[in-house]
């Protein structure tokens, strides 16, 4: 599958309008008066899909957006938010974060977690999407790097794989669009910056940060540090492409009034790179360290000790696991 060459690459906010237009037309026309639904993850593929089909097809475009409880802090908030109150979209929620960590209970390879969280992630959608009636649509947010990298299919080791027994017929609005243009689009459609120009975030998310066998208390901690590295580091005037903080499977000593306790370290990561193929430690001004720091350790429970991985890549990858 080839980009048409009739398609310019689209870096204005006119050149997005017009792409809009005609992709509003097309899918009305594939679609009619048929529901079509789709997995919302609060990514930006997923999101500009969501805004696009949401523009076209209004309510009978159904979103799912199932929280598998290792997202980061306020991101089914903000999907919420902004689907239902702003697009007025009909989006279910489904809360499985106790599912999850049912079925990643003792799980600790890094490779079964990944399997563990897509297989489960695509069984409550298969669940979701038949207690709906007459779907023939699903829509998907494939890009072209997704077609050019992995033959068609999104992100090889995202979890939002489709389900392949359900028979649906594919709706890929943005199937020809590379990154920078899917952006252009969002932000066109009236999607908030923040969503549209977010960091990278794997789709197994906080799971390949929680190392090892996940628990709910340490996968908290690594929720709430992370939204505090999160914050400090989005106060700087360089952001670094990718910035997160991991909270492995390990304790050492700490001691509060008094009394010696074991607690586990936050390690904070911050990187750039241009693909994430190779990538070098983005140099954190130490004042924003100090405070991320005191933060964590007055704020977090069960973290006692605060490190910074400076690794580049390679020999080290950008995460944990
Ligand atoms: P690594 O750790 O391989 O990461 O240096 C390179 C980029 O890929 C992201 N990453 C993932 N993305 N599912 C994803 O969707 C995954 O399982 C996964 N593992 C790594 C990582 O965040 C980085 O941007």
């Amino acid at each position: 599958m080839e980009r048409p060459k009739s398609l310019k690459r689209i870096s204005t906010k006119a050149m997005a309008n017009k792409f809009i237009r005609e992709q509003v037309a097309e899918i009305k026309k594939l679609v009619g008066d048929e529901k079509v639904i789709l997995a919302l993850s609060g990514g930006v593929d997923s999101s500009v899909v969501a805004a696009l089909l949401s523009r076209a097809i209004g309510k009978n475009l159904i979103c799912i957006h199932v929280n598998h409880g290792l997202l980061r802090k306020g991101e089914s908030e903000q999907v919420i938010k902004v689907f239902r109150n702003n697009f007025k979209a009909n989006l279910k929620y489904v809360n499985a974060e106790n599912l999850f960590l049912q079925k990643l209970k003792n799980v600790s390879d890094p490779e079964k977690k990944r399997k563990v969280i897509g297989k489960t992630f695509i069984d409550i959608f298969a669940k979701e999407a038949k207690k709906i009636k007459n779907i023939k649509f699903l829509a998907q947010g494939t890009i072209y790097p997704d077609i050019i990298e992995s033959k068609g299919v999104k992100a090889h080791h995202n979890v939002g794989g489709l389900p392949k027994n359900l028979n649906f017929k594919l709706v890929e609005p943005v199937k020809f669009l590379y990154k920078d243009e899917v952006r252009v689009v969002g932000l066109a459609l009236g999607l908030p910056k923040t969503m549209v120009y977010r960091q990278p975030f794997p789709g197994p998310g906080l799971g390949v940060r929680c190392t090892g066998s996940i628990t709910r208390d340490r996968l908290h901690a690594l929720r709430e540090a992370d939204y505090i590295v999160r914050t400090e580091i989005e106060k700087l005037k360089n952001v670094p492409w990718q910035y997160f903080c991991v909270v492995p499977d390990i304790k050492s000593t700490g001691i509060k009034n008094g009394k010696r306790f074991m607690g586990w370290p936050c390690i904070i990561r911050a990187i750039d790179t241009k693909d994430a193929v190779t990538a070098k430690y983005h140099e954190i001004p130490y004042k924003t360290l100090y405070k991320i720091r005191d933060r964590i350790i007055k704020e977090v429970k069960g973290i006692n000790r605060v490190l910074l991985d400076f690794s580049n890549k390679p020999v080290s990858t950008i995460e944990w696991e």
